[in-house]
């Protein structure tokens, strides 16, 4: 099999983080994962990564901003010419703190947003944070980052949508991401209370039609969930094709999901990142086409989606190998049907269960 290089790594540095989003994707067991990098180490990656073909990293987690050698960090991935995003909830670092990661690379940021008003926003992240992510957004375009703001929508939050826009206008983001929550991790547990119903999707996207009419110079990204669309997403751009994850303990996976899958996957504390790219039994398994069975073997959409995403099929069908349940040629997708149906009948959301909740 011909291995694809990729293009963009995304560097997960821990999985700590101060907030505790019901939607969290970081895995169930995140606190049972060490983090097994140093910054000599991650640089090690880095080198690795950008020798392979890779351009672009996206510093992430949990929460990266916790790590106390993240400027260490984000020197080694501008020393080795990779563009640096940092992906944070902005409530970890202050105005000179911000100004170090400039100082040794930072080239973007994008900020997460529960929500667009303080008090749901607070009540989902679990804590006081809302304005001092706003604060952090303001000090961001203070030094002329480019900003994406990044806002989960669900079931409690689609009717605001269009104020999401509107926040994103006014603190000068370049893009807004207004990504309707999937349902993987912390967030399949809580499906009943983040699915939304058809009704609400199609007032939101009515509300993104007139945003996208009235913003024109904003970039506006909104994509339904997988439940509502019957074709599923082309996860990650495809198993191992163009993006590598690399987790807190060093584990190299074709996605954030991947490791809650019986496969093996080899970390970059013990193999070359390319070696753990390349040759590893899990990031093989479902690249190309030949792992297909039907309807997607010979389905003509499979070069576009690449049977969506395996970690959704082995989570609702239980076998990683099925075409993905949101597709509705799919085998398994009576499960989501049975989702949207109770969602579309569902009245008050039952209560959230927490990252970190049991
Ligand atoms: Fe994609 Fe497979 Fe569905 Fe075809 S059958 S649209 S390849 S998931
Ligand atoms: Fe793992 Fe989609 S999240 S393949």
């Amino acid at each position: 099999m011909i291995v694809p290089r990729p293009y963009n790594l995304i560097a997960e540095l821990t999985y700590r983080c101060p907030l505790r989003c019901a939607y969290c994707s970081n895995p169930l067991d995140y606190a049972g994962v060490r983090e097994g990098l140093d910054a000599k180490e991650w640089a090690r990656v880095f080198r690795q990564a950008a020798e392979l073909g890779v351009l672009h990293v996206g510093l992430t987690g949990g929460e990266p901003c916790v790590r106390e050698d993240l400027a260490e960090i984000v020197a080694a991935a501008a020393e080795a010419e990779l563009y640096i995003h940092l992906v944070t909830a902005g409530t970890h670092l202050d105005a000179d703190g911000l100004d170090a990661l400039v100082d040794a690379g930072l080239r973007s940021v994008q900020l997460s947003l529960q929500d667009v008003e303080p008090e749901p926003a607070d009540r989902l992240a679990g804590g006081a944070f809302f304005e001092r992510k706003l604060a952090f957004a303001a000090w961001v375009r203070a030094r002329d980052l480019p900003l994406t703001l990044n806002v989960v929508l669900h079931r409690g939050n689609l009717e605001r949508t269009r104020d999401a826009v509107e926040l994103a206008a006014r603190l000068g983001a370049h893009r807004v991401e207004l990504a309707n929550v999937q349902l993987h991790g912390w967030a399949l547990r809580n499906r009943e209370a983040l699915l939304p119903g058809r009704a609400q999707l199609e007032a939101a996207s009515q509300a993104v039609r007139e945003a996208r009419r009235d913003h024109p110079k904003l970039q506006i990204v909104f994509v339904l969930p997988d439940h509502f669309s019957d074709r599923p997403k082309p996860c990650m751009g495809g198993w191992g094709r163009k993006n590598a994850v690399v987790a807190p303990d060093g584990l190299v996976l074709p996605c954030h999901g991947a490791r809650a899958l019986p496969l093996e996957f080899w970390s970059a504390r013990e193999h070359a990142f390319g070696v753990c790219w390349s040759d590893a039994p899990g990031m093989n398994a479902y690249r190309g086409e030949t792992w297909m069975r039907d309807p997607c073997r010979t389905c003509p959409e499979r070069e576009r989606d690449f049977g969506g995403c395996r970690c959704q099929a082995f989570a609702l069908a239980g076998d990683a190998a099925e075409a993905d349940p949101a597709c509705a040629l799919a085998p398994a997708h009576d499960v989501v049907l049975a989702a949207r149906r109770r969602a579309d009948a569902a009245g008050e959301a039952p209560g959230l269960v927490y990252r970190g909740d049991r």
